[in-house]
């Protein structure tokens, strides 16, 4: 059977793309930022998931303002990296799994959520940035992806704790897998950040630390913020942090925290990971 070993929430922000492409790791700006990621890497490499399962949200490159879905299931073989800026050289395109996609998308249609349905889609910095943060690239991808992308950019947004229950959906279709496969669980964006109008650059680091404490211990708490309270206390963009919350209701066992790190700030944002076990 499939087992999901664990849970990583990240940022990301795109400037961290163009930071490990320009090798700036080690510049003081970004050292304690990537330090952030050894423990991380380390745990990846032991570990070796077959699969990691990736909420985040795209920023209008694969949906648009002329179709936007609400929650999409990726369903390709390979996931086309079109991220913005810099003139990044093309990363290799990510490999996906088509059998798992589907099995998703079966149990989760079944279990009352109609997603839609994606055999082509481009990924943005939402997926990429978290993934070479995590488990990089050495030309090829030591992972397969199955992306679920969840709509944060254009209203009505989902509800935390309707992505929470997406999240819960979505552990109950892994747990019934029958291939034997290491899965983990991802879910990026926020942390509290706001590019946009008289609040751009806004961060709210208490909210944020909160957030990070109650992920593990208390996430129904969560689910209670409505979305504009989310815009609210953690700025516009940090409405990201549902994707947290699905990652979260994905984690079906006994959840502990095995490392976390939050530093302010990354370009515009407070900048939060954490990595979490999902134990049988
Ligand atoms: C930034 C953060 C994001 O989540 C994003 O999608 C784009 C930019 C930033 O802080 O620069
Ligand atoms: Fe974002």
């Amino acid at each position: 059977m499939a087992r999901i070993i664990g849970g990583f929430t990240t940022s990301h922000i795109p400037a961290i793309g163009n930071a490990m492409e320009k090798g700036l790791q080690q510049e003081p700006y970004w050292k304690p930022f990537f330090d952030g990621y050894l423990p991380v890497r380390m745990w990846m490499k032991e570990m070796k998931p077959d699969v990691a399962v990736i909420f985040y949200n795209d920023h209008g490159l694969n949906f648009f303002l002329d179709h936007i879905s609400t929650f999409a299931v990726g369903a390709a073989a390979h996931y086309y990296n079109g991220d913005e800026g810099w003139g990044l050289p093309t990363l290799p395109p990510v490999p996906g799994d088509l059998e798992l996609s589907w099995h998703l998308i079966n149990s989760l249609v079944a279990d009352e959520f109609d997603i839609a349905m994606c055999q082509e889609m481009m990924v943005d910095h939402g997926l990429i940035v978290p993934i070479s943060l995590a488990l990089p690239h050495d030309g090829e991808w030591p992972v397969r992806v199955v992306p679920i992308a969840i709509n944060t950019v254009q209203h009505p947004v989902p509800s935390a704790a309707r992505c929470y229950k997406l999240g819960q959906a979505v552990g109950r279709a892994l747990d019934t897998y029958e291939e034997d496969l290491k899965i983990v669980v991802f879910g990026t964006g926020g942390m509290s950040h706001q590019l946009q109008g008289e609040r751009a650059g806004y961060i709210n680091k208490k909210f944020d630390r909160m957030f990070m404490d109650k992920l593990e211990s208390d996430p129904l708490s969560l689910t209670r913020y409505s979305i504009s309270q989310l815009m609210e206390i953690a700025g516009s963009e940090g409405v990201e942090l549902i994707m947290w919350l699905a990652m979260r209701g994905a984690l079906t066992g006994k959840v502990r925290t095995l490392h976390s790190n939050y530093h302010i700030p990354i370009s515009n944002t407070g900048a939060g990971v954490l990595l979490l076990e999902n134990a049988a």
